[in-house]
């Protein structure tokens, strides 16, 4: 089926409105709807999170919308690439039935919001720390796509309501689970695994600003992530600066952090980390600077 792309939210409303519809005519109960939030310049890393919606869900829809909210440096906002045909080109590939591509006038019709969501404490470490500011704009426009994108009484509630999210943002997975969480928002939140390249570097928007050289210094990060996993496996102590020392010593990588830490809290682990044989779940989080490309990556650890 051919995608629709509509960039109001009046359509946005009409058009789940009448996917919902029509797909509970045909099949005479109610649809599941899946939301797959973007900001564009989608990779293979967003069409695994499209591809896991489609697979679960009757009706999915993707947002495309470069967030101004979430941009601390106005640079970064301008260069962040737009490339809407192609996005939508992947959707469809995928099977999603619905693109929403507002501007930002039609997002944010009186300008920036007075109104946000705040994401508390766990929005001040990690990337937080570099970011003020980041997490809240993040959860404003999340909270507005959650309402946006769920059909009004009219069409009928779907089955369920869920929305997917990459586990590389590791940090932004954690807090819009706690929203859902503490505002009671009806939805099932969906964290879908990291894409890698065949090399191990987690696929990135930001990827393409890397030289060969520099990608290749990149390199690092999933290979120190990989040291705390396989000792996690092992049932080892994990050293957690092993890894940390590992990323120093590679040249043009500056280290901003590399911890691991509960995948709820985002508190490092005070124990189970040095010394002692690991047991549970943990999550390892790193971020450097390769140039002016700052990275992210992560990795969720399990002792078997
Ligand atoms: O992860 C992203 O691309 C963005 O932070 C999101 C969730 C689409 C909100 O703008």
């Amino acid at each position: 089926m051919p995608i629709t792309v509509v960039h109001t939210k009046a359509d946005l409303r009409s058009e789940v409105a009448r996917l919902i519809r029509e797909h509970a005519g045909r099949r005479g109960s109610a649809p599941s709807l899946g939301l797959v939030p973007t900001m564009g310049a989608l990779h293979s890393g967003h069409r695994r999170l499209a591809e896991a919606a489609v697979a679960a869900n009757d009706v999915v829809v993707a947002s495309i919308f470069v967030n101004p909210l979430q941009f601390g440096d106005p640079k970064d906002l301008e260069r962040y690439p737009r490339t809407l045909e192609a996005d939508a080109a992947l959707l469809e590939s995928v099977g999603v039935d619905l693109a929403f591509a507002p501007s930002v006038e039609e997002m944010y019709p009186g300008g920036d919001p007075l109104v946000r969501v705040t994401a508390g404490p766990l929005a001040g470490k990690w990337e937080g720390a570099s970011r003020p500011g980041h997490f809240d704009g993040v959860l404003t426009v999340v909270s507005k796509l959650f309402h946006l994108a769920m059909p009004g009484p009219a069409a009928g509630q779907p089955t369920a309501f869920r929305a997917y999210f990459g586990q590389k943002d590791a940090q932004q997975l954690a807090i819009v689970r706690r929203m859902v969480k503490d505002l009671d928002f009806p939805v099932e939140v969906v964290g879908v695994p990291i894409v890698r390249a065949e090399d191990g570097l987690a696929l990135s928007s930001r990827n393409q600003f890397l030289s060969a050289e520099q990608r290749e210094a990149a390199l690092v990060l999933s290979r120190a992530l990989r040291l705390v996993d396989e000792r996690a496996t092992a049932h080892e102590p994990l050293e957690p600066d092993d890894a940390v020392d590992l990323i120093k010593s590679q040249p043009g990588v500056e280290l901003d952090y590399f911890e691991v830490v509960d995948p709820d809290t985002l508190e490092p682990l005070a124990f189970n980390c040095r010394e002692t044989p690991f047991t549970g779940e943990a999550l390892a989080i790193v971020a450097a600077r390769v140039g002016d490309v700052r990275l992210i990556d992560s990795m969720p650890l399990k002792a078997r």
